[in-house]
């Protein structure tokens, strides 16, 4: 069975409820009938209900930015996966290094202890777990610093993050799992990734995942590339045959650069 390919839409910090809404409007008419693309929008939370009732009936699905491992209680700013499934989210992101903490290089990574997040491996594949388990499908992303790159880590680094990452899932749900390589260098910075060396990498990531899992999941595991993909980029990355979709942030906040990336998808 081949992968229909998935483009979601990683709002980020961006747009207000009215934009959003204004957004997805524009959105649906131009994206209305495509059914050989599973797209998604990730607004911010404050967002997600109202852009969810502006899609609902459309082919564009929603999706939250992050969630938590618990189901409810004293645990101030965070959101349930249950709480994303009531506003109508299908999806959820997990583990972006924007949540990871991993900005640039790796002396960067006192801004991250200091005013970031700082996400665990050990807490993504715990928030993934309690995705599946309200009924939501976490799209895992991972990927190593430019500081890592250059000295060589870059392969060592995705598969100690997959490892802990995909530890222990039920294998009907492991197949579910969209994984998104993210090389952190590549995200917003207009350096996207050389398309050989993202479909190698993802290539990588299916190879550990039928380490873990066996050839069947391998086989079944929808792999995104992100950073920088823009419209004119999108069609050879997206050509690759490791590279099932993309995780789009700032291509995402405009209708017309979004759909180009769709469009390449199915070119
Ligand atoms: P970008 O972000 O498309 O703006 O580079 C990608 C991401 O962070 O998912």
């Amino acid at each position: 069975m081949p992968r229909q390919p998935f483009i979601a839409g990683n709002w980020k910090m961006n747009k207000t409820i009215g934009e959003g809404i204004a957004l997805v409007e524009e959105l649906k008419g131009m994206v209305a009938g495509i059914d050989d693309v599973d797209i998604a929008v990730c607004p911010t939370f404050v967002a997600l209900a109202k852009v969810g009732d502006a899609i609902r009936g459309s082919n564009i699905m929603l999706g939250g930015q992050d969630t938590f491992w618990k189901e409810s209680g004293a645990w101030t700013r965070q959101i349930a996966p249950g709480m994303l499934l009531d506003a109508g989210c299908r999806w959820v992101i997990i583990g972006h290094s924007e949540t990871r903490g991993r900005f640039g290089t790796v002396e960067d990574e006192l801004e991250r202890v200091l005013s970031y997040f700082g996400e665990k491996d050990i807490t993504v594949n715990m928030k993934a777990k309690a995705a599946f388990a309200a009924g939501l499908t976490p799209i895992i992303a991972c990927g190593e610093l430019l500081s890592e790159r250059q000295a060589g880590r870059t392969d060592q680094v995705i598969a100690g993050q997959m490892k802990i990452d995909l530890d222990g899932f039920a294998k009907e749900d492991a197949m579910k799992i969209v994984l998104a390589y993210e090389p952190v260098w590549a995200i917003s910075t207009g350096q996207v990734c050389d398309a050989e060396e993202a479909d190698r990498v993802c290539g990588l990531i299916r190879a550990i995942v039928k380490d873990m899992y066996g050839a069947d999941v391998a086989e079944a595991v929808r792999i995104q590339y992100g950073g920088s993909v823009k419209p004119d980029n999108a069609a050879e990355l997206l050509g690759k045959p490791n590279i099932d979709g993309a995780l789009v942030g700032g291509a995402s906040l405009k209708a017309n650069d979004f759909v180009g990336i769709i469009n390449g998808a199915r070119a």
